[in-house]
């Protein structure tokens, strides 16, 4: 599969990095995007002189999230029926080796809800995380109303859901969001050196400690994120969704009429 949104290289001979790569949409997250990491990640996952791998963006993005101009005119049919929009976003949770997010910039929505999907996060103090899709008439549509309250505490979680404020780099280190905040010159050097110290263990016993500890973190994970997804996509029958994208997408402030 030749890539055209995201970039693949191998670091030290045993990391594998996938920089995302649609400046012009802040790294925004379609379906060609998600399906070409979900096929980088794997192809990683299935190398054996691969030991863990990196996903990360650009200095002013991280990903800001799904893409609107790709969704805005989706109705239900699609977004349930096609399974647009979120399909494959679990292809991520199935990979066995680590994957560290490096994240500068925007980590929005999507954005923030792949970070969130990575095993953790290291942010340059550039970072800014938030769920803001209540602005466009919807919800987070990919886990993040279920993997942010794990994260943060059920109180930041709503807060960010419910009023879309994001949150910097110190005060998601504050929360948990992140493991470790460095200045944005230093964030791949920081993330290399940790990928390169874990692809110095077994990877058997790596495997093991990832799977273990996501068995702290994700009970019941599923049945949460199944019925997210579920109301994501019935929020596309509402006029509100309609209204919420078009607004965006014509730069002015959306009218809601709560239908
Ligand atoms: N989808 C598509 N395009 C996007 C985008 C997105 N999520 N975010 C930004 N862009 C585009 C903008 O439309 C703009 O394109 P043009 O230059 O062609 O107009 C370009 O990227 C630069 O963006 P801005 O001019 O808006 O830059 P800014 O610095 O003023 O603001 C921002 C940056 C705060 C990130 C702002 O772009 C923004 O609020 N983006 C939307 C964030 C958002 O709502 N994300 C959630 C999406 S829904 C979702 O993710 C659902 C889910 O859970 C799966």
């Amino acid at each position: 599969m030749a890539y055209e949104t995201i970039e693949v290289r191998v670091e030290a001979e045993k990391v594998g990095i996938i920089t995302l790569n649609r400046p012009k949409q802040l790294n925004a997250l379609n379906d060609q995007l998600m399906d070409e990491l979900g096929d980088a990640l794997k192809k990683f996952d299935a190398d054996k002189s691969i030991g863990c791998m990196v996903i990360t963006g650009s200095e002013r993005a991280f990903a800001a999230g799904a893409d609107i101009g790709a969704m805005a005119k989706y109705n239900f049919a699609d977004a349930y029926g096609g399974d647009y929009i979120t399909r494959n976003w679990e292809t991520i949770r199935s990979i066995r080796k680590p994957v560290i997010a490096a994240v500068s910039g925007f980590a929005l929505g999507g954005g923030c809800e792949l970070a969130m999907m990575c095993d953790f996060i290291i942010a340059a103090d550039t970072a800014k995380f938030g769920q803001p899709e209540i602005k466009l008439g919807v919800i987070p549509g990919a886990g993040g109303t279920q993997r942010l309250p794990r994260a943060v505490g059920k109180s930041k979680a709503m807060d960010m859901a419910l009023t879309a404020r994001m949150m910097d780099a110190t005060e998601a280190e504050r929360a948990g969001l992140v493991s470790r905040v460095v200045p944005y010159e230093k964030m791949m050097e920081e993330t290399l050196g940790a990928a390169i110290i874990i692809s110095g263990f077994s990877q058997l016993a790596v495997m093991a400690a990832k799977e273990s500890v996501n068995r702290a973190f994700e009970g019941s994970l599923n049945d949460g994120v199944m019925f997210e997804r579920r109301l994501f996509q019935a929020l596309f029958s509402t006029q509100d969704q309609k209204e919420g994208m078009d607004a965006f997408m014509n730069k002015r402030p959306a009218n809601f009429t709560h239908q």
